[in-house]
C-alpha cells in the first residue's frame, strides 16, 4: 500500500483505502488491511493475542511514519513495554498513554455526566483520551481494553453512549480504531460489535496434545469484501503470524497436462501411461499411518491440481485382507485416480496385488496385477493375474492354466 493511498478518501474503483496490519497473513484475509478511519472490535479471551496484534498494527504505522496512539487501561507501560520487548520490537514512535482513573471517578459521585462540546455525554475516561487523541492527532488508535471502560462506566447504557461519543468523536478524523476486548463481561457484548465497524475475533484452543491451536475469524467487515472463515495464526518472536484459509479458486495457473511414469513399465500400462499432471492419486491399502479431514483435503487437492502437481496420496485402511478393508475417511471422490492395494495368498505365501479402480482423466487397465517391493528391486509389477479369481478378496481361487498363463513374480526366477 503506497504512502499517497493512506489518506482516508477512497482510491479509484471507489474501493476503501486499507491499512496494512502489519501482520501479511492478516492483510491478505482482509483484502489489505483495515479499511481506514474506521472502527474496529478486536475480541478475544485473555491471553489470545489482542496486545500482540494491537501493538504490531501501530508499529506498522509508526514504521510508515505515522502518529500512532496507544491508550491501556489494563496494561501498564511497563507490562507493554516487556511485551514488546518478548517481541523484539522497540516501541518508539508510538505513544503511549496509560489511563489510570482518576481516583474520584471511582467514586459513585463522581459518576454524573459531564458536557463535551458537541453535548455528548462523556465520562472521565473517554474525555481524557479524547484530550490525547486531540494533540497528538493519530492516524491509529488502539484502546486496550473495553472492559475497564465497562467497568468504569458502571451501568451499561452509559457505557454504551461512551462508545458511541467515541465513535462519534473519530468519525471525523482519519484515525483508526481497534478497540479490544477481553470477553470478560458475562455476556456477548453485541453492542460494541454492532457500533464497530469490522469485528475480528481470536481464539486459543487447548489440544489434548501438542501445544495450544490459535485462530482468527473475521466475523463482520462493513462494505468490504474479507476472505470468510478461520484462520490459523501463531504468536512467537516477532509477533503474530497469520495462516490465511486456502482458497484454491485464488490460484489457478496454467501447465502443461502431460502425465509422469514410474519407470515400471508395468506399473504404467496398469495407469494407463501414467498419472496425469493436475491430478490426485489416491494409494489404498493396509496398514501404514495417516488421517485427513475431508473438505481441507478437497481444498489442498484442487489447488495442488491447478498447480499442475501431481499428487500421490496413501491411505492406509484398516484389516488387512479381505472384504473387512475399512477406510478411515471416504477420499476415494476426492481422488481423480484411485489405485488400491491388497494382500493375497498363494502358493503358501502372502503377495500383494496392486489395481486402478478409477481415472478420472483417461483409459486404464482393469486387471490386477502383483505388486512386489524389495531392497534389491525396487518395485515391481507382474503381468496380469488372470491366472486367480477372487484376489481382492485376499483369498483368490486359481482357475487358470500353470502352463500357459504368466508365473507369479519371482516363479520364474530361480535366484530368488
Ligand atoms: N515472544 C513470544 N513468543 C511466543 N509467544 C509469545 C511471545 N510473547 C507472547 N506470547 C504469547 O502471547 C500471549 C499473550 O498475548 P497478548 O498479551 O497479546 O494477549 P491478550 O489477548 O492481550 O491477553 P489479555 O487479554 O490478557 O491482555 C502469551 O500468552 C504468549 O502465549
Ligand atoms: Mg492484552
Amino acid at each position: 500500500m503506497s504512502q499517497s493511498n493512506r489518506v482516508g478518501e477512497p482510491a479509484d474503483g471507489g474501493e476503501q483505502q486499507r491499512l496494512a496490519t502489519g501482520s501479511a497473513g492478516l492483510d491478505l484475509v482482509l483484502h489489505g488491511g483495515f479499511p481506514a478511519n474506521r472502527l474496529y472490535l478486536v475480541e478475544g479471551d485473555p491471553g489470545t493475542g489482542k496486545t500482540t496484534l494491537a501493538l504490531q498494527f501501530l508499529l506498522e504505522g509508526a514504521r510508515l511514519g505515522e502518529p500512532v496512539l496507544y491508550v491501556t487501561l489494563s496494561e501498564t507501560k511497563e507490562e507493554l513495554t516487556d511485551v514488546a520487548r518478548s517481541h523484539g520490537w522497540s516501541l518508539e514512535g508510538v505513544n503511549l498513554h496509560e489511563l489510570v482513573p482518576p481516583e474520584e471517578s471511582l467514586k459513585a459521585e463522581a459518576q454524573y455526566t459531564i458536557f463535551h462540546p458537541s453535548e455528548v455525554e462523556l465520562g472521565e475516561t473517554t474525555r481524557a483520551v479524547i484530550d490525547e487523541v486531540e494533540r497528538i492527532q493519530p492516524r491509529r488508535v488502539v484502546f486496550d481494553s473495553l472492559s475497564e471502560m465497562r467497568l468504569l462506566a458502571r451501568d451499561p447504557l452509559r457505557y454504551r453512549r461512551q462508545i458511541l461519543a467515541l465513535k462519534q468523536f473519530f468519525a471525523g478524523r482519519r484515525s483508526t480504531v481497534l478497540l479490544l476486548d477481553d470477553r470478560t463481561s458475562a455476556d456477548a457484548d453485541l453492542q460494541v460489535q454492532s457500533i464497530a465497524h469490522g469485528v475480528l475475533m481470536l481464539e486459543q484452543m487447548a489440544l489434548d496434545y501438542g501445544a495450544e491451536r490459535r485462530r482468527l475469524r473475521v466475523s463482520k467487515l462493513r462494505g468490504s469484501r474479507y476472505r470468510g472463515g478461520f484462520h490459523d495464526f501463531t504468536i512467537k518472536t516477532g509477533g503474530v503470524e497469520v495462516y490465511p484459509r486456502l482458497v484454491a479458486s485464488g490460484h489457478r495457473q496454467e501447465f502443461e497436462h502431460d502425465s509422469v511414469t514410474s519407470g515400471v513399465a508395468e506399473l504404467d500400462a496398469l495407469l494407463g501411461g501414467g498419472l496425469d499432471r493436475g491430478t490426485a492419486t489416491l494409494i489404498m491399502g493396509p496398514a501404514g499411518s495417516g488421517n485427513f479431514l475431508t473438505a481441507q483435503m478437497h481444498e489442498l487437492l484442487s489447488y495442488l491440481n491447478q498447480q499442475g502437481v501431481v499428487t500421490i496420496l496413501v491411505m492406509a485402511q484398516h484389516g488387512f485382507v479381505g472384504s473387512g478393508m475399512d477406510s478411515p475417511v471416504d477420499v476415494s471422490y476426492l481422488a481423480d485416480t484411485v489405485v488400491m492395494l491388497r494382500y493375497f495368498e498363494a502358493a503358501g505365501a502372502i503377495r500383494r496385488a496392486i489395481s486402478v479402480i478409477k481415472k478420472r482423466t483417461g483409459p486404464h487397465e482393469d486387471t490386477i496385477r502383483e505388486l512386489r517391493l524389495s531392497a534389491s528391486r525396487g518395485v515391481e509389477v507382474g503381468a496380469p493375474l488372470t491366472n486367480f479369481r477372487g484376489v481382492l478378496t485376499g483369498v483368490p481361487v486359481f482357475v487358470g492354466d500353470a502352463a500357459k498363463n504368466a508365473p507369479l513374480l519371482g516363479e520364474d526366477d530361480d535366484e530368488r
